[in-house]
């Protein structure tokens, strides 16, 4: 049998949780599977809360959890791998052997094209934070002409993925204003890159330190996200808003919903700054606001993001690099929030 280096989760807990084995079942391809050289896999927040077991479970909110229910273990994390297929399972063309991919790690509900994901590669499967992983033929999408580098191709899965999940399910299209929250972070920083590309007005909610970061990537105001929202909004005469892209929940809610022009969208696919809301219903129904949950992409969201990758049309911000053996310490490097852009590790 094949050995490879990986790091291990081993239960849910802290860093101590993460154990690299140099000498790990390397996988085999089934049937309609390929087994994909990692050169690069991107940290996301889901990494973390998946570790820590942090999503509770449908009544008890405190229960450790992945983000669909109780995890199995051992489990490879990491959901966003660039890679070079090494070997191909039956019923896969030995000629894609070679090839450099970019995963689609949504694993779907159905064969849809607009089927929701019901899982994903690091969590409900062995992920990207080793040396190879096996995953479906068709979720290794051909990057070979693209001029990204490995580590930004790798930056686009999940924090991307989700960005376009959020952009296509509100239909944010040209000459709107649209709301980003968590501007600075990975989904949201992709958000208000998609967004600007598509000729949207950006205005990006962030820390103050971060706001020339948000600026660059494409937005044409920020606001601080520790001062009054509201005030600063109308001060700075934007205070009628199509869309809002929002991962921090939290009270933005109660606060930003009455800015909301009639019919906006509200689109939401994290709570960074608080899970459980309250907020005044009326403000929704009586202006016919859309409330739209967001979680990942479906297979039509990646095929745009693909196309972008491949044409070079979107370029991720990279806050920094890591060695594989250094998973913890790139973890704690994101979970610190003092960078905008993604955090990567390269696998020589
Ligand atoms: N639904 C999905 O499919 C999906 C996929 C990926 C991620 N997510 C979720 O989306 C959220 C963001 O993920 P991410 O990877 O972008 O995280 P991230 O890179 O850590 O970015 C989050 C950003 O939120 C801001 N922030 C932190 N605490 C905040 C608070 N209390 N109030 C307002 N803003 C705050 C920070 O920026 P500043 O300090 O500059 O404000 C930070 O840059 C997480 O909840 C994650 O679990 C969901």
């Amino acid at each position: 049998m094949g050995r490879m280096k990986a790091v291990v989760l081993t239960a849910h807990g802290g860093p101590e949780v993460l154990v690299l084995d140099d000498a790990h079942p390397r996988p085999v391809p089934e049937a309609h599977e390929v087994l994909v050289r990692v050169c690069a896999a991107a940290v996301n927040n889901t990494d973390i809360w998946t570790r820590q077991g942090a999503y509770g479970l449908p009544g008890d909110p405190s229960a450790l959890a992945g983000w669909r229910g109780p995890l199995t273990f051992p489990r490879i994390q990491g959901g966003d791998i660039a890679g070079v297929i090494a070997e191909v399972g039956a019923e896969v063309d030995p000629a894609r052997v070679g090839q450099r991919v970019l995963v689609d790690p949504a694993l779907y509900r159905d064969g849809s094209r607009n089927a929701p994901p019901v899982g994903l590669l690091g969590s409900e499967a062995d992920g990207g934070f080793a040396e190879f992983v096996t995953v479906r033929a068709e979720q290794a999408h051909d990057v070979t002409g693209s001029p990204l580098t490995d580590e930004e191709l790798a930056a686009l899965p999940v924090a991307y993925g989700t960005a376009m999940g959020m952009v296509e399910r509100a239909g944010i299209g040209a000459g709107e204003t649209v709301l980003v929250t968590g501007a600075s972070g990975g989904v949201g920083l992709a958000v208000v890159q998609l967004a600007a590309a598509r000729g949207a007005r950006v205005i990006g909610v962030t820390s103050a330190g971060k706001s020339a970061d948000v600026l660059t990537a494409g937005a044409v105001h920020t606001i601080d996200r520790a001062q009054d929202l509201v005030e600063q909004l109308g001060r700075a005469g934007l205070d009628r808003i199509d869309a809002i892209a929002d991962v921090a929940g939290g009270p933005l809610i109660a606060q930003l919903m009455p800015l909301v022009r009639d019919d906006g969208r509200w689109v939401i696919a994290g709570a960074v700054a608080g899970p459980v809301v309250e907020f005044d219903l009326r403000r929704l129904y009586l202006h016919n606001i859309t409330l739209i949950g967001s979680s990942m992409h479906t297979r039509d969201h990646f095929a745009v993001l693909l196309d972008l990758a491949r044409r070079g049309e979107i370029r991720p911000m990279i806050a920094g690099r890591y060695a594989l053996a250094d998973l913890a310490a790139a973890q704690e490097h994101f979970a610190g929030q003092r960078r905008a852009g993604k955090i990567v590790l390269s696998v020589p």
